[in-house]
């Protein structure tokens, strides 16, 4: 499952446009930063919106990177069904935290979450790169065996590692280069979805045209297609994607602030940049390989999940 990071309508809108277009179930995420800057309450019913208008297409309303039960329960409030706690990074989201910190800020958030049919996301290891106050700045690969010992501990439904990706725009120096190792190694000893962080591509394409029209991005570089396909083929379930849609969203803008620079009514750059976001979701869809799929996955209510988690 591809899941796209959201801050505003036209992104939710265009996700949900290339989920129907390809049939593809999807996950739209919000961040932290992305709660505050929408006060909290427009994005949620932004996303519910998504859900009204797309009946047909199974949708899970994601927190991406919690920081604090605090932080799980205002997205729980908000009507969320599954929540990320980031506990490999303390609350300021920056410094790196401890195993036992990790365990603790996640049994608290697991056992909040199922008890309202919410699953729960964890991670274990730290990506690089810090994005808006996301991330230590080091990375730390995730320790397998460490891996399974957590998801022992936390009972956590899904878990995001470190195999070498980091947040944003400028992923490697050089080639790409994961440690496929780690995740072989990782997904034989645990049996709950992966998930992958900082999985942004940074297609040249899309640098090249932000930088035709008067950005700066030199030396952008991002997750190739053909790794992500073969994370997945090893067993990677959920790929995060927010850096590509940026971009593809400021290249449209700029086109626009070059080539007609009278316009001034936002609908006139705001339009072609979620038809852009549209065009680059649909490829994701279908080079993850979730087109198609929008069948598949018969939605359960948060009541039919919360006697799930009861009985287990
Ligand atoms: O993982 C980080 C996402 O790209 C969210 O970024 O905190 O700037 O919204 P943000
Ligand atoms: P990118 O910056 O590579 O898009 O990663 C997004 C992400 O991991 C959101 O949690
Ligand atoms: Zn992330």
């Amino acid at each position: 499952m591809g899941a796209y990071n959201v801050n505003n309508m036209e992104q939710i809108q265009a996700i949900m446009a290339a989920a129907k277009e390809t049939q593809s179930p999807v996950i739209i995420q919000a961040s932290r930063g992305a709660l505050k800057y929408s006060n909290f309450t427009y994005l949620g019913y932004l996303m519910k919106a998504a859900v009204i208008e797309n009946p047909d297409i199974p949708v899970a309303m994601h927190l991406d990177h919690g920081n604090s039960l605090g932080s799980a329960i205002k997205a729980i409030d908000l009507g969320f069904s599954s929540v990320m706690i980031d506990g490999s990074l303390l609350e300021d989201g920056k410094t790196a935290s401890t195993y036992d910190y990790n365990v603790k800020v996640t049994r608290s958030v697991v056992e909040y979450a199922h008890a309202r049919g919410v699953s729960v996301e964890a991670e274990i290891g730290t990506l690089g790169g810090i994005e808006d106050g996301v991330g230590s700045g080091k990375i730390h690969l995730t320790d397998p065996k460490e891996a399974e010992k957590f998801v022992n501990e936390t009972d956590v439904d899904s878990l995001a590692i470190a195999i070498g990706t980091s947040h944003g725009a400028y992923k490697f120096k050089g080639a790409a280069n994961l440690a496929f190792d780690v995740l072989k190694e990782i997904r034989a000893l645990i049996d709950i979805p992966i998930v992958l962080h900082g999985a942004s591509s940074v297609p040249k394409e899309l640098t090249d045209e932000v930088n035709k029209y008067g950005g700066k991005m030199p030396g952008a570089t991002g997750v190739p297609m053909l790794n992500l396909q073969e994370a997945i083929k090893l067993g990677v379930s959920k790929i995060n994607v927010d850096t590509d849609g940026r971009l593809a969203i400021t290249a449209a803008i700029r086109k626009v602030f070059t080539e007609a620079p009278e316009k001034f009514d936002p609908r006139d750059y705001l339009g072609p940049a979620r038809t852009a976001l549209t065009n680059l979701i649909i490829t994701k869809m279908k080079d993850f390989g979730t087109a198609g799929h929008a069948k598949d996955y018969a939605p359960k209510s948060l009541e039919d999940i919360k006697k799930l988690y009861a009985s287990k």
